[in-house]
C-alpha cells in the first residue's frame, strides 16, 4: 500500500511527464511550420516517449495499491525564435525533470519505501540519457552558428530517429 505522501508525489510526476509530452509536441508542431521536419520528427517521437513515462507512473500507482488522480495539464508555449532556443529549453526542461525525480527518490528514502525506490531507479538512469541526448543536440546546433546551412545536416540526422 502506498503512503499518501508518496502517492501524491507519484501523481504529480505523472502530470509532469504528460506535460513534458505536451511541451515536446508543441515544439514539434513549431518545427513542422518552419519547416525543419527532422527536428519535428525527433520531438514528436520524444513526446510519445514522455507519454510512455507517464503511463509507467500510472501503472505503478495502480499496481502499488494507490489511486491515480489526473490533474489539469498546463498549456505549453507555442512559439520560439530558433532551433537553438527550442533545444536550450529541452535541455533545461530535462534537468528540471531530473531534479523532480531526485526529489521523489529523497522522499521514498525518507519514507523507507523500497519498492518505490526500485521503481524510480529506472527513471534515474533514463534521465542521464535524456540529458545527454538534449545536450548533444544543443552542441550540434551551436556548431552551426555562422553556417546556418549546416542546420539541415542536423535536421537530416534527427529525422532518422526510429
Ligand atoms: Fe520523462
Ligand atoms: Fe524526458
Amino acid at each position: 500500500m502506498l503512503k499518501k505522501s508518496i502517492e501524491s508525489a507519484l501523481n504529480k510526476q505523472l502530470n509532469a511527464e504528460l506535460y513534458s509530452s505536451y511541451l515536446y509536441l508543441s515544439m514539434s508542431a513549431f518545427f513542422e511550420t518552419i519547416p525543419l521536419k527532422g527536428f519535428a520528427r525527433w520531438l514528436r517521437l520524444q513526446a510519445a516517449e514522455e507519454q510512455e513515462h507517464g503511463m509507467k507512473f500510472y501503472d505503478y500507482i495502480i499496481e502499488a495499491g494507490g489511486t491515480v488522480t489526473l490533474a489539469q495539464i498546463a498549456a505549453p508555449k507555442s512559439a520560439w525564435k530558433s532551433a537553438k532556443e527550442v533545444f536550450d529549453e529541452v535541455y533545461a526542461h530535462e534537468q528540471k525533470v531530473t531534479g523532480l525525480i531526485n526529489n521523489i527518490m529523497d522522499l521514498a528514502v525518507a519514507e523507507k519505501d523500497y519498492a518505490t525506490q526500485q521503481f524510480l531507479s529506472w527513471f534515474v538512469t533514463e534521465q542521464v540519457e535524456e540529458e545527454a541526448n538534449a545536450s548533444d543536440i544543443c552542441a550540434q546546433i551551436r556548431m552551426t552558428e555562422g553556417a546556418p546551412g549546416q542546420l539541415f545536416a542536423v535536421n537530416r540526422e534527427l529525422g532518422m530517429r526510429e
